[in-house]
């Protein structure tokens, strides 16, 4: 038997009319994207974000940067925005050219402000259960289990890859859930030993077909966050044969990744409260 595909579309779309109407309401959402170089995947991420948002009635601000922008001058440009009362949200698409210090980017960013929950500040109030802004990725991931009534109370989650982006705070919020959290990475040792005890897994390493077939739980639920661009197109970290053990499976592309940005919008929202005052900043 086949799983029964996990889309994200149908939520995803869902999600967006909510934030639309939401933005009516707050009158106005500011959000600014900051692309430092041209990276091509990167531009098609920023195009994607502001095609939604402006579908949203987000006011969505397109700052491109060159190449060789130095730190300091991208620091001084966040400050900015810090600063500014018509910037709701701020987004600086990664990755960041070499010269600069990823880290020092992201905390300079207003926690408040932190579209992405990248900051410390966030990403500490998540790991402590009290979650702030959540990044979008993650949040989709909890969205869409939740749409399909995903059990998460004592099941076996396992989480392949341990990045800030996603597999952190997913094993958080899945542990907040009440799962048995495993977080695998690449130093892991028989892989397959962890996956074929889970219940929920969750791949988000960016490696085409790492989860083969024979690795996946009858009846395990699979979310595959991978988006690996290949000749054979768009893939993700699962291989699709796996769905003949499933009994549920977030295609790709069109699983994660429409909720990715859904979220995104909704964490602009949750800014504007803080900037507003209709939601108050923890701590
Ligand atoms: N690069 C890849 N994914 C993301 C994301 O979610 N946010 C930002 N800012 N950069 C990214």
């Amino acid at each position: 038997m086949s799983a029964t595909p996990i889309k994200g579309k149908p939520l995803a779309d869902r999600l967006r009319a909510e934030v639309a109407e939401e933005v009516k309401t707050l009158g106005r959402v500011g959000l600014v994207t900051v692309l430092v170089g041209d990276d091509p995947a990167s531009e098609v991420y920023i195009r994607l974000k502001h095609k939604a948002a402006t579908a949203a009635g987000i006011d969505a601000t397109d700052v491109r940067l060159p190449a060789d922008t130095t730190e300091a001058d991208l620091l001084a440009r966040v400050s900015e925005l810090n600063g500014s009362d018509d910037v709701d949200a701020i987004l600086v698409q990664l990755p960041l050219p070499s010269q600069i210090d990823e880290e020092k980017v992201i905390r300079a960013v207003a926690p408040a402000k932190d579209v992405d929950g990248f900051h410390p500040l966030n990403a500490g109030e998540l790991y402590l259960g009290r979650p702030a802004i959540v990044s979008a990725t993650p949040r989709g991931i909890m969205a869409l289990l939740a749409e399909h009534r995903i059990e998460l109370d004592g099941a076996r989650a396992v989480v392949i890859g341990r990045s800030d982006i996603v597999g952190k705070p997913i094993a958080h919020l899945l542990l907040q859930a009440n799962a048995t959290v495993t977080l695998c990475h690449s130093h892991t040792q028989d892989l397959a030993r962890h996956t074929l005890d889970a219940d929920v897994l969750v791949v988000a390493v960016g490696v085409p077909a790492l989860v083969t077939a024979d690795m996946v739980k009858e009846r395990a639920v699979v979310v595959d966050v991978g988006m690996n661009r290949t000749d054979a197109g768009l893939v993700g970290d699962v291989d699709p044969a796996a769905a003949e053990l499933a009994s549920a499976m977030t295609p790709v592309p069109g699983g994660v990744g429409p909720m990715t940005i859904a979220c995104l919008l909704q964490n602009a929202v949750v800014c504007a409260r803080y900037r507003t005052g209709a939601l108050v900043y923890p701590g």
